[in-house]
């Protein structure tokens, strides 16, 4: 039974891993989650398991830079295996202000792997996952894809801090041979996503007639995955996948924003019995993200054939589940809009 340290467990994609790990997997593993509980994160999210599972999941409130505390967190739990999904994770963010970028991403990245070299030097290996970008591969111009070999070409300080994450890791294999793989996943959607990225962004600014803005001309393309789609594919990646490999993850499931905003309308449209218009009226072409890249789009053949992985949810089914729980869940999007959340964690979590 695998003993798991998931970091970034607060955010959205962690989340939806560890509800995963849960409720689809069979087993008796053990979850520990390390969060520092940035802006993106609500430890609210895990409660139920927090409650129903106080033998199998713990949480830990920490910066997986704190080396000192990892380490005491690894050794208390006997942690065999580290998923790290922790992480400044948006790209606007990144280009206001990179610097807490560089230190998660980068620095935090290298505080886990020297932790693994350490323990595997004391006898005891942990098995490293680390959960990566397609944006690391850069902006695609033509028709083609990304396959696990394409050189990585990152643009913006967000994508550039995960590529330089991941070649950390890729040297680590290299040199200390620790046992460590890497997945590329494309854009994600779903429950739990902090509504500043753009599929949430547009479905709560649809409800409550705001502006939708639409970056530049609006036909960047995105290859758009659900979350446990995602989930899975880790998963199958830590019972399959080959030491040292990286596995790209892709819904092959391209869109041009403004195609993928107008289908959002119909989705909103269908659900609260309003006018497709009502919607696309809000449209509006706003100046474009700096350094935006064009297409993302990926191949993902490897992961489909070598480990017999595949989506389960369609894009249809996936959009309206997560247009559902956003319908359902307007006092998570009131919580971690208003900050009061933060609050939140200073009371439950002071003495932690
Ligand atoms: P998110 O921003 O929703 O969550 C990130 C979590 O990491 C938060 O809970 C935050 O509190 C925590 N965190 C940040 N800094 C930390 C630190 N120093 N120590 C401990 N915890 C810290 O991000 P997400 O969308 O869930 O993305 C998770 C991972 O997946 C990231 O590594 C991201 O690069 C990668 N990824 C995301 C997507 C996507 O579409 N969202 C696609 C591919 C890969
Ligand atoms: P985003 O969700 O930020 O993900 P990423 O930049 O990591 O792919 O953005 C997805 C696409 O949507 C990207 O091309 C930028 C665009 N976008 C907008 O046009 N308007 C917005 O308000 C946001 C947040 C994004």
């Amino acid at each position: 039974m695998k003993r798991i340290l998931v970091t970034g467990g607060c955010g959205f994609i962690g989340t939806n891993f560890i509800k995963f790990l849960f409720n689809n997997v069979s087993g008796e593993h053990t979850v520990v989650n390390v969060d520092k509980l940035t802006y993106a994160a609500n430890p609210e999210n895990l409660m139920d398991i927090e409650q129903n599972l106080p033998t199998r999941y713990f949480f830990e409130k920490a910066d997986i830079s704190d080396i000192e505390k990892i380490e005491k967190i690894i050794d208390k739990y006997e942690i065999d295996t580290i998923v790290n999904f922790a992480a400044e994770s948006h790209v606007d963010r990144s280009i206001i202000g990179p610097q807490d970028f560089i230190q998660t991403n980068i620095i935090g990245t290298f505080c886990l792997l020297e932790l693994v070299r350490k323990f595997q030097k004391m006898g005891k290996e942990i098995r490293f996952h680390q959960v990566s970008t397609d944006e690391v591969y850069g902006s695609l111009q033509g028709s083609e894809f990304f396959s696990e070999t394409a050189p990585y070409n990152p643009s913006s300080p967000y994508s550039a801090s995960k590529a330089s994450a991941d070649l950390l890791v890729k040297s680590y294999v290299n040199t200390y041979k620790i046992p460590a793989t890497i997945s590329l996943c494309s854009n994600n959607y779903g429950p739990y996503q902090f509504p500043e990225k753009l599929i949430p962004l547009m479905i709560l600014n649809m409800l409550e007639g705001k502006e939708l803005p639409v970056y530049g001309d609006g036909l960047h393309i995105r290859d758009w995955l659900f979350v446990e789609d995602h989930c899975s594919a880790i998963w199958m990646i830590l019972q399959e996948g080959k030491i040292g490999e990286s596995y790209n993850i892709g819904g092959n499931n391209q869109w041009e924003n403004l195609k993928l905003i107008q289908f959002l309308a119909t989705i909103l449209a269908e659900k609260t019995g309003r006018n497709i218009e009502d919607f696309t009226k809000l449209i509006r072409f706003v100046k474009d993200r700096p350094g935006h890249d064009r297409r993302y789009a990926i191949n993902s053949d490897k992961i489909r054939n070598e480990l017999r992985w595949k989506e389960s949810f369609d894009f249809t089914t996936g959009l309206r589940l997560t247009v559902d729980w956003y319908l359902n869940n307007l006092d998570w999007v009131e919580k971690v809009r208003s900050g009061d959340y933060l609050k939140w964690i200073e009371i439950n979590y002071r003495n932690r």
